[in-house]
């Protein structure tokens, strides 16, 4: 018996990078899974991956921030397997274009709130009415470390994946009480084929120079406090395509900072050591 077995789940933007591994990461664990995503070959890709791997996937092709193919992706899913449990908010799209405030072209900014806030927002709103009809679920909603952190590119992405992580609040709060879970997972920079194709290699200098998630061109990275951590998924028992992701990863945002003796607060409590990342954050 798997974790998931006879569960349902849909993962948006699930053609390629961090989607693709949580699809995939799904299915080992049992759930079924409707490969959603904007690009059909890629889709049929990633169904093709699951399948090959033993697991069950459909593809259903579909634009996140049109709600008539939100419409059509639910109704698509319960068609085929009779519910929906998991949904996995994952679909984004940033823009090299996104750079600054004094540049903004206004049609940049309400690309980035369309795709990476109205969508998710869509998708709660339609996976939210079959799951509350079924007693409940869980929406993950994949937000960022641009949404918790000032950066030197990419403010409108920032600001629509803050706005996401609000969302994911609202949800919780609105609907817990009828047993949906609302979560947000705010990844730090995920190197991986898509991403290197599309930014410009000084937007990728500028983040991982900038972002407080280690990542392996990093120095500051270099070792991580918490490399040994038990708490960290083993890479060993995540889908190949997960594992350089896992290793650069962690599941804390806290890094060690100048002056604070390399986390000597890894004493500290996980809620504790966050607390104090986001108080520096601030001062
Ligand atoms: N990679 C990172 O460094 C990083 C860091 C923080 C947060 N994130 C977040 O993690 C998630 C996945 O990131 P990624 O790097 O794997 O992204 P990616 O660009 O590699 O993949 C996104 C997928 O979404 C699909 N997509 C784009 N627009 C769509 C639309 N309108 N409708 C449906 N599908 C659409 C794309 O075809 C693609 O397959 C995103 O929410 C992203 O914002 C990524």
């Amino acid at each position: 018996m798997k974790l998931l077995d006879e569960k349902v789940g849909i993962v948006t933007g699930a053609g390629g990078g961090i989607g693709r591994c949580v699809a995939l990461a799904l299915t080992a664990a049992g759930a079924a899974v409707v490969v959603s995503d904007i690009r059909q070959a890629a889709a049929d890709e990633t169904v093709a991956l699951i399948r090959q791997a033993g697991g069950e996937a459909i593809a259903v092709v579909g634009d996140i921030s049109e709600e008539a193919d939100w419409v059509r992706l639910v109704a698509a899913t319960i068609e085929r397997f009779g519910a929906v449990d998991i949904l996995v908010n994952n679909a984004a799209a940033a823009s090299f274009k996104d750079r600054d405030i004094l540049s903004m072209d206004v049609a940049v900014w309400d690309a980035a709130m369309r795709i990476n806030l109205r969508g998710p927002m869509l998708g709660c709103k339609h996976v939210l009415a079959a799951m509350l009809q079924q007693g409940g679920g869980a929406i993950i909603n994949i937000a960022s470390g641009a949404a918790l952190t000032g950066q030197l590119s990419q403010p409108a992405y920032g600001a629509a994946k803050a706005a996401t992580i609000s969302l994911t609040r609202s949800v919780a709060t609105l609907y817990g009480k009828q047993g949906i879970r609302c979560n947000a997972i705010a990844p730090g920079l995920i190197m991986h084929e898509g991403l290197a194709a599309f930014f410009p290699e000084e937007h990728i200098r500028i983040d991982s120079d900038n972002l407080l998630t280690p990542h392996p061109a990093n120095p500051r990275t270099s070792p991580t406090p918490w490399s040994s951590s038990p708490r960290r998924i083993p890479a060993s028992s995540m889908p190949r395509c997960c594992r350089w992701t896992a290793a650069c990863s962690p599941t804390r945002r806290a890094m060690p900072r100048p002056g604070r003796s390399a986390w000597a607060a890894s004493a500290m409590s996980a809620s504790r050591r966050r607390k104090a990342s986001l108080i520096s954050l601030h001062s």
